[in-house]
């Protein structure tokens, strides 16, 4: 029986953010849990526009590629973790903008939160990002990771290294998200 693709989305795309290494660790971590496969959704590299379609994306009518590809990428997804940084105290424009591109695609799918940050850990980002997932009828797991100070667990490579808390953190989430995502695929097809 084939596994549930688990999309891990980064959300910073700034030149030289540092988010990558955080959503490589979550890759890493995902990767070695049984109950999914695994893909890195980088925004950066999908490099959608500022939202520029003129229908409502429940319609799905589509006029650009660039769509139609974040439609099939966002599809074939039975669930998310987003990591995502703070941004004056919410979560970046570039999260906002690629979950706005979308409606169907993300609904009745679960998700797990990875904040990072200064002292707050991103838990104003994930304070932000809440609302915005259950309009669009994602499931948002209680068990998340949100990561103070952050750049203490960055090596010399800027390679994430992360401490047992972190590392039991996430696995729990992983756990929740693969419970969580069997129940809603009965949902889904109903
Ligand atoms: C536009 C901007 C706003 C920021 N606002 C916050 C904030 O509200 N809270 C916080 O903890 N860090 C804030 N920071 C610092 C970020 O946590 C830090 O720059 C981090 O590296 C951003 O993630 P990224 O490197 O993946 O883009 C901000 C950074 C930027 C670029």
């Amino acid at each position: 029986m084939s596994r549930p693709v688990l999309q891990v989305v980064a959300a910073s795309t700034r030149p030289g953010r540092r988010g990558l290494a955080v959503a490589r660790w979550v890759q890493r971590l995902a990767g070695e849990h049984a109950g999914f496969d695994v893909e890195l959704v980088d925004l950066a590299e999908v490099g959608l526009p500022v939202f520029d379609e003129p229908n409502h994306p429940r319609l799905q009518q589509y006029t650009h590629q660039h769509t139609r590809d974040w439609s099939a990428t966002v599809s074939r997804a039975d669930a998310f973790v987003f990591v995502t940084p703070e941004y004056n105290h919410s979560f970046p424009a570039s999260l906002k903008n690629a979950l706005d591109y979308l409606s169907a695609e993300w609904a009745d799918k679960a998700a797990g939160l990875v904040t990072y940050g200064g002292v707050s850990a991103g838990l104003r980002a994930s304070s932000a990002v809440k609302p915005v997932l259950g309009a669009l009828r994602v499931h948002v797991v209680p068990e998340a990771v949100s990561v103070p100070f952050f750049a203490q667990f960055l090596d010399e490579e800027d390679e994430f290294v992360p401490n047992a808390e972190l590392e039991a953190g996430g696995k729990a989430m992983l756990d929740e998200l693969a419970r969580v995502t069997t129940a809603l695929s009965t949902l889904r097809a109903a």
